[in-house]
């Protein structure tokens, strides 16, 4: 089939090269000149484990193009996708402009049949708008074409998309057009080989899907870190509780772990979005209010621990903090919203200095942070130890797993570490002389200094 993916972003890139890699021809189509040019010649603009061979095979092969002409585009298309960003407006709803910019680009070039698929995470009811747009534009070239819209939101994970994209656990096909569906089908039919994996619904339900699944994620998560807070002032151990509560499968092992916080360009806005959603239909979400004031608390949570060990925010002035991991989460260069930007912000106003080291991450920290003379970036974690006093470490890399805690011990001036994911042993971290603070662990009230 031919298809046409509108947006180069993660979702676009990353969808558009899988389509390609099943057999489909596709074009991704984005209004960013340079990027296009770039991506034209090899050049991926987002790191994404597995992506890089994958576009320039695809590309090579002939079956995966970069464009920037949608007119010429969308005239071969069978299935035009929507996969453009929808950013939160200033009261924290879904930006729908670009959705609704390309929805129109399509009305003004559509000459034949075709389905268009909503890949961007959209407020419920934007099916409607975007039907209505392509419509007015179809309206206004006197012309008449058949066309359906249908959602269809991708649940690709940022650091392991590709997989995530050609193993999907399911493919969500919101439309009530049975021949729409079956174009669907037919485009997924590579992907759904073993056992059906695609669940036919209504447009709202599909949209809505989206972001239940995401809320949904983000509860578990606040939950546990109120469970750890919990666990904390009464002397607990939340790492216990999280096995002793996983092995139940109604609850399962899975995205239980307390943290920093989540961040990333998906949890924070979506959360936001269904909750201003709600609000416009006379409902006050109050689980996902919850979610959301936790969850910036959280983001405080390393800072705090810090300023609680010293005494107060005033112990930290002057202290040199090492943090190890700027990224929001392991295997991508992604800091949006990322927990080490509240920390580095904190630590900054309370007169620390950082120095910093992510295994992928330090391009974007750079084009944040550059030339600030409270910063030091660092090419290798032990390089961001030398002069420190305390180490925090805020993502979870496998780079950071397995550190000599002794080294640690030599090389931190005031020898404490604050594990902001729970990666080490805390009876190992304090064997080798350091104090250790992790999230929800309980050692602060041992050691006296928790506010409880
Ligand atoms: C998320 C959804 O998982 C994905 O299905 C959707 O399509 C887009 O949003 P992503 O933002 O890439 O994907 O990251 P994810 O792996 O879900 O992690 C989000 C945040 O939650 C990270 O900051 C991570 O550190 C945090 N997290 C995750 C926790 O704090 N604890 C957990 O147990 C799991």
């Amino acid at each position: 089939m031919r298809v046409a993916v509108f947006g180069t972003g993660y979702v676009g890139l990353v969808t558009g090269t899988c389509l390609a890699e099943v057999g489909h021809r596709v074009t991704c189509v984005d209004i960013d000149r340079d990027k296009i040019e770039g991506l034209k010649q090899g050049r991926i603009p987002i790191y994404e484990p597995g992506l890089e061979p994958m576009v320039l095979a695809n590309h090579a092969a002939g079956r995966l193009d970069f464009d920037t002409d949608a007119e010429a585009v969308v005239a071969r298309a069978d299935v035009l996708m929507i996969a453009v960003g929808t950013p939160p407006d200033e009261d924290g709803s879904a930006d729908l402009s670009h959705v609704l910019a390309v929805a129109r680009t399509i009305g003004r070039s559509l000459s034949r049949p075709a389905v268009v698929a909503n890949k961007s995470t959209v407020p419920v009811g934007t099916a409607d708008r975007v039907r209505a747009a392509i419509a007015a534009e179809l309206a206004a070239r006197g012309v008449a074409v058949e066309f359906e819209v249908v959602s269809n939101p991708e649940f690709l994970k940022e650091g392991a998309a590709v997989n995530d994209c050609m193993r999907p656990d399911r493919i969500i096909v919101g439309s009530r057009n049975p021949r729409a569906v079956e174009t669907m089908k037919r485009l997924y039919a590579p992907f759904n080989r073993s056992h059906e994996r695609v669940v036919v619904m209504d447009e709202r339900s599909a949209e809505l899907t989206k972001y239940a699944a995401n809320a949904m994620l983000a509860t578990k998560i606040s939950f546990m870190n109120e469970m750890a807070n919990i666990a904390e002032r009464v002397g607990a151990d939340i790492e216990m509780v999280r096995l002793g509560i996983g092995s139940d499968p109604r609850i399962g092992y899975h995205f239980i772990y307390p943290g920093a916080g989540y961040g990333g360009s998906c949890f924070p806005k979506d959360v936001q979005a269904l909750e201003r959603t709600a609000r416009q239909h006379g409902y006050r979400a109050r689980i996902l209010d919850a979610v959301e004031a936790v969850n910036a608390e959280q983001k405080s949570k390393m800072f705090e621990l810090l300023a609680r060990h010293y005494g107060g925010e005033a112990g930290l002035r002057g202290k040199v903090v090492a943090v190890w991991g700027l990224a929001f989460k392991p295997n991508t260069d992604d800091m949006r919203e990322a927990p080490s930007r509240t920390l580095l912000a904190q630590l900054w106003a309370a007169g620390a200095r950082v120095r910093a080291y992510d295994p992928e991450a330090m391009t974007e920290a750079r084009r944040l942070f550059g030339g600030r003379e409270d910063l030091v970036l660092c090419d290798s974690p032990e390089a961001a130890l030398a002069g420190a006093d305390a180490l925090a470490l805020v993502t979870e890399w496998k780079a950071f797993w397995s550190p000599d805690f002794a080294l640690l011990a030599r090389a931190l001036g005031d020898k404490v570490i604050v594990d902001g994911r729970n990666l080490y042993p805390p009876d190992e971290v304090e064997a080798a002389g350091l104090a250790y603070y992790g999230i929800g662990r309980g050692r602060s009230l041992r050691r006296g200094v928790t506010d409880a």
